[in-house]
């Protein structure tokens, strides 16, 4: 080969290296499948570049990337609850970014941002609460129930599902909504008491309004919008905002440190708080309030204005320490108890 051949080939060697790297892009979704898989196709069909897409529960992610750190695998880490985006942050597991469509966000959205030195952003808010199959609730005879308090009574024994906060952020926020909403003793109080009516901890936050919507269970612990989704897929499941308030979620998105893509998962944080995109969940049947002004919001999207929501401390719970103590705490003197 002459000289000149040689560093042609070298350089179609490095241009196709380069390519190769820009064209891939490795996904950590936390949100409901239907979505993350709806991102992973639209994300390619605009780009061109090839989504490797995982999803898992918040909490499960927040472990993979700590697990990772010294090896990243993942790119981008998309949605699922902020508290463990903003315990990765602070953990440094995620790199600090200023997207140019920052500036169309929600005050809530920056705040989260702000919270972690720009190493995670809202990308939808959503409220808790619970959804119930009206059928079995009827064959059951069982009164309505409208407030977490109405949760602990007997006669729900064995009719509630809900997540292990360990693995989901669902849950992880119920947990520390109560101790926020009734203080920390009652609000292990409250959750060793509701453990007597737990059926099953389930991985995944949606899952047990999947089950009721499937007459698996009565009640699910979940996100208002993911009973919502249950509803407008044609269940019979009723969804409920307690009355005595609740807590939210910021959904959040992170760049993963020491990322492999780090151009890709730029270029998919960027789209990822455009209008364009969010306007879409919907149509996935995902009914989040979504972080750009501009989105379109779907009709079946909780009204969070009219809900009477905590002021919840996103920084002191999404804190390290706090949710492992939060988590440990749960572990050993609620998750234990008998029921
Ligand atoms: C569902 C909700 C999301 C939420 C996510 C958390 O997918 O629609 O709004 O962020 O649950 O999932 P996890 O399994 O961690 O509770």
């Amino acid at each position: 080969m002459t000289l000149r051949g040689f560093f042609a080939g070298s350089a179609l060697a490095l241009a196709s290296f380069g390519t190769a790297a820009a064209d891939n892009l490795t996904l950590y979704c936390a949100a409901e499948e239907a979505w993350c898989q709806q991102i992973k196709t639209d994300f390619e069909a605009k780009t061109g570049i090839t989504v490797d897409m995982t999803r898992k529960s918040s909490g499960e992610t927040y472990a993979q990337v700590r697990a990772e750190a010294s090896n990243p695998k993942g790119d981008v880490w998309w949605g699922g609850t902020g508290d463990p985006h903003l315990q990765a942050a602070e953990e440094d597991l995620t790199e600090a970014y200023e997207s140019p469509n920052r500036g169309e966000l929600q005050d809530w959205a920056i705040k989260q941002a702000a919270a972690a030195d720009n190493k995670t952003i809202g990308v939808y808010s959503g409220a808790l609460g619970f959804g119930y199959n009206k059928d079995l609730l009827a064959q059951n005879s069982l009164p309505e129930p409208k407030c977490w308090a109405d949760l602990t009574k007997p006669e729900y024994k064995g009719h509630i599902q809900m997540a292990n906060p360990n693995s989901s952020g669902t849950a992880y926020t119920m947990l520390a909504t109560m101790v926020q909403l009734m203080g920390e003793d009652k609000g292990f109080e409250y959750l060793k008491a509701l453990h007597k009516n737990i059926n099953q901890y389930t991985k995944s936050g949606s899952a047990p309004i999947k089950a009721a919507g499937l007459g698996e269970t009565t009640i699910g612990i979940v996100f208002m919008h993911d009973a919502v989704a249950q509803s407008a897929a044609g269940f019979p499941i009723v969804t409920i905002c307690p009355c005595e308030g609740t807590g939210f979620e910021i959904g959040s998105m992170s760049l993963i440190k020491g990322a492999r893509n780090p151009e890709a998962a730029r270029q998919f944080y960027d789209w990822a708080l455009t209008a364009e995109m969010q306007s879409k969940a919907k149509d996935a049947k995902s009914f989040q309030l979504p972080s750009n002004k501009n989105a379109a919001v779907s009709g079946l999207t909780p009204d969070l204005s009219t809900i009477k929501l905590i002021d919840y401390d996103f920084e002191k719970y999404g804190s390290s320490d706090e949710r492992k103590r939060l988590l440990k705490k749960w572990d050993e003197e609620v998750s234990t108890l008998p029921q």
